[in-house]
């Protein structure tokens, strides 16, 4: 099942309207600090699921490793492409549209599209703003989804964020640590490698009275 059509529009909304707070005009510090604890020796291959025109594709690409990005808007694809100035060959790769140069391929559609018969196993996931992005019940299909793509050995590196949800609707949604521990616990090993109080620098969260945002850096495998 894909992402519903309500919340497909209102992302390509936010892209056609330049809503896009959430980009980082930086490599993500929490990335630059932890890749090698996800990230083979060497160079790998890392997906990055719902990548947006994140400079962390070019960052992981420039260290090496071979990078499948997947996002819903083409408008945030033709950005980073053109940000980066390179020309992509597009072709079909399965239910998605492939967006590729030399060791970076963007993949264009819905991550519940994703197959990993098609894409084959990765070394690495890098979580920015993926599963926080999504509503309680697609990051219940999402989460497993994630681990179809892992090789054996293969880790993923998730960025979370928790705060009152009563008081704001997102996305972002607040995704606690139990619920992190739900979905991987059991099943992989979970260790928690950074917290951060993001609170500061955030009006959207303090105008909704939330006074604490908590950004968490979880390793899994
Ligand atoms: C909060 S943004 C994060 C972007 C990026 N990870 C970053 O750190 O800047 C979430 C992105 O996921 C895309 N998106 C949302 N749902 C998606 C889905 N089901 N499949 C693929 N992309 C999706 C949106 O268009 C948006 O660009």
């Amino acid at each position: 099942m894909t992402l519903s059509p309500a919340d497909r529009d209102a992302w390509l909304a936010r892209w056609r309207e330049a809503r896009t707070g959430f980009h980082l005009d930086r490599v993500n510090p929490f990335l630059e600090v932890n890749a090698d604890r996800m990230l083979p020796p060497g160079g790998g291959r890392v997906l990055v699921p719902l990548c947006g025109k994140s400079l962390d594709l070019a960052w992981l690409v420039a260290r090496g490793h071979d990078v499948v990005g997947v996002e819903l808007a083409e408008a945030a694809v033709e950005q980073l492409h053109a940000g980066l100035g390179l020309t992509p060959s597009i072709s079909d790769r399965g239910a998605l549209r492939s967006w590729k140069t030399d060791r970076l391929e963007i993949l264009v559609g819905d991550i519940f599209d994703l197959d990993p018969a098609v894409t084959g196993a990765f070394h690495a996931i890098w979580d920015r703003a993926a599963l926080i992005a999504l509503r309680a019940d697609d990051r219940a299909r999402y989460a497993p989804h994630m681990l179809d793509f892992l090789g054996p050995g293969g880790r993923m590196l998730l960025c979370t964020l928790g705060y009152d949800q009563s008081k704001m609707d997102g996305p972002p949604f607040s995704v606690p640590a139990s619920e992190v521990r739900s979905y991987f616990d059991n099943v992989l090993p979970l260790e928690k490698l950074e917290e951060k109080d993001v609170t500061d620098g955030n009006p959207r969260f303090s105008e909704s009275g939330i006074s604490e945002v908590l950004e968490e850096l979880w390793l899994v495998g």
